[in-house]
């Protein structure tokens, strides 16, 4: 594991950004593993400056999420589709058949959840997987529990995860209670795994997640196993450890 830490939010998306570009740089046709919430807007967001600058090509690259909202339409400004569309994939060259969510409205979401895993198989996981971390520890929406679950799988959000998400929606009543998320084995099959985290509120998860037991009660401490994490935090977040 690597800790990169930065003195705040926004050196933490710029550095988070430098490891994606030498990425799609290094390797144009990169498979991209993307994730939503508030902590990896800033890394979008200095993304689309570069490529802005006509430093980077997306043409070539393919991109899967993590996870996705059951019951939201993609056009929703709630969904994490409508979220990847506006922050990121709308500015940038990306082919849009080369974005990759799960699909919230599907049907029959136990086949959606099949489609999807074998989608991250045919990809043989992400060149680089982004991540933010959940305030109980979550990683996409793996919330705590008994067992670490592999594949990508539909999950009731906790209580606390969805109170933690209401700030996006008009009302705490309003934010679904399942979603489709990459399993743990999904997201460790990536070569890189990168992690941004900030704030004084992540301070004391983030030390359980980095340097406690492994446990699916925490489910990002399976992260201390990949052979190649990044960690990129600001002082706040990583307050409890140094
Ligand atoms: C959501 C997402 C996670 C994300 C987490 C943290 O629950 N499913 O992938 O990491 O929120 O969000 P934030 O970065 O806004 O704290």
């Amino acid at each position: 594991m690597r800790i990169i830490r930065t003195k705040d939010y926004r050196e933490m998306s710029e550095k988070a950004a430098d490891i994606f570009c030498s990425q799609i740089v290094s390797k144009p046709d990169s498979v991209l593993g993307l994730a939503t919430g508030s902590s990896v807007l800033g890394l979008y967001e200095a993304l689309v400056k570069i490529y802005r600058n006509g430093d980077l090509d997306f043409s070539e690259i393919k991109t899967v999420n993590l996870d996705e909202y059951i019951g939201l339409d993609g056009k929703s400004d709630q969904s994490y589709r409508y979220y990847m569309n506006v922050n990121l994939f709308s500015h940038v060259n990306i082919k849009p058949e080369n974005t990759n969510l799960p699909d919230g409205l599907a049907k029959d979401i136990d086949e959606e959840c099949k489609r999807y895993n074998d989608l991250i198989e045919s990809f043989g996981g992400a060149d680089v997987q982004l991540l933010g971390l959940g305030n109980n520890g979550h990683i996409g929406f793996n919330e705590p529990g008994d067992v670490f679950v592999k594949e990508t799988h539909a999950i009731d959000l906790d209580e606390s995860t969805i109170t933690a998400n209401a700030r996006f929606f008009e009302n705490e009543s309003l934010v679904p209670k399942r979603a489709i998320t990459m399993g743990v084995q999904n997201i460790m099959q990536a070569k890189q795994i990168v992690m941004c985290v900030s704030g004084i509120k992540k301070a004391k998860i983030l030390k359980e997640v980095l340097f406690g037991d492994i446990t699916p009660k925490v489910p990002g401490s399976i992260l201390q196993l990949h052979p190649d994490f990044i960690v990129v935090a600001d002082e706040e977040a990583l307050s409890s450890i140094y």
